[in-house]
C-alpha cells in the first residue's frame, strides 16, 4: 500500500483528532494508521510527533517495543509463528529455525518476492494443539516442518 505525502498527512491528522480525548492515545493512533495502510511509514513519524507533541524517539520507542507495528509494507501472507511456552514444549523452536531457513528471512522480515512476512506471536489460544501458526486469519495446529512446507507450497502455487 503506498500513499502520497498529502494523504498520509491527512490520515495522521484525522487519526490523531479521533483519539485526542483518549488516555495514552499513541497506541490506538499507531494501530489505526497500520490498519489503514498495512504499516506505519517512516514519513508518518515526524507528522505524528508534531501532531501529538511527542518526540520522534518516543514514537520509535513504542514502535520497536511492541512487535505489532511494521515500518514497511507486509507481504501478501503474514505468518505468525507462536513462540510461547506450550508451543515451545512441542517443538516450535525447531519449527522457527525451519521457517526462517525455508523462507530465507528472519522474524519481522518479508521475502524479496513480497509473498510472506514472518512474525512472532506469543500464544494463539491454540495451545492444546501446539505448535501453532496463523497464516492470515487461519490458525493451523500441530505444525510440523513438513506441514509448514506444504502450507507454504500451497500458497506459492496460488500465485
Ligand atoms: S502457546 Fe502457542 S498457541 Fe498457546
Amino acid at each position: 500500500m503506498s500513499t502520497s505525502a498529502e494523504s498520509l498527512k491527512k490520515l495522521v491528522e484525522n487519526t490523531v483528532d479521533r483519539h485526542r480525548e483518549s488516555v495514552g492515545p499513541l497506541m490506538p493512533v499507531l494501530h489505526s494508521i497500520q490498519d489503514a495502510l498495512g504499516y506505519v511509514p517512516a514519513e508518518a513519524v515526524p507528522l505524528l510527533a508534531s501532531a501529538m507533541n511527542l518526540s520522534r524517539a518516543e514514537i520509535h520507542g513504542v514502535m520497536s517495543f511492541y512487535h505489532d507495528f511494521r515500518s514497511k509494507p507486509a507481504g501478501r501472507h503474514i505468518i505468525h509463528l507462536c513462540r510461547a511456552e506450550a508451543c515451545q514444549s512441542m517443538g516450535s523452536r525447531d519449527l522457527e529455525v525451519h521457517a526462517r531457513t525455508r523462507l530465507g528471512i528472519d522474524f519481522g522480515e518479508t521475502t524479496p518476492d513480497g509473498l510472506f512476512t514472518l512474525e512472532p506471536v506469543y500464544c494463539l489460544g491454540n495451545c492444546a494443539c501446539s505448535p501453532s501458526i496463523r497464516i492470515g486469519d487461519e490458525t493451523h495446529a500441530r505444525v510440523s516442518t513438513e506441514k509448514f512446507d506444504t502450507l507454504i507450497a500451497g500458497l506459492e502455487s496460488q500465485e
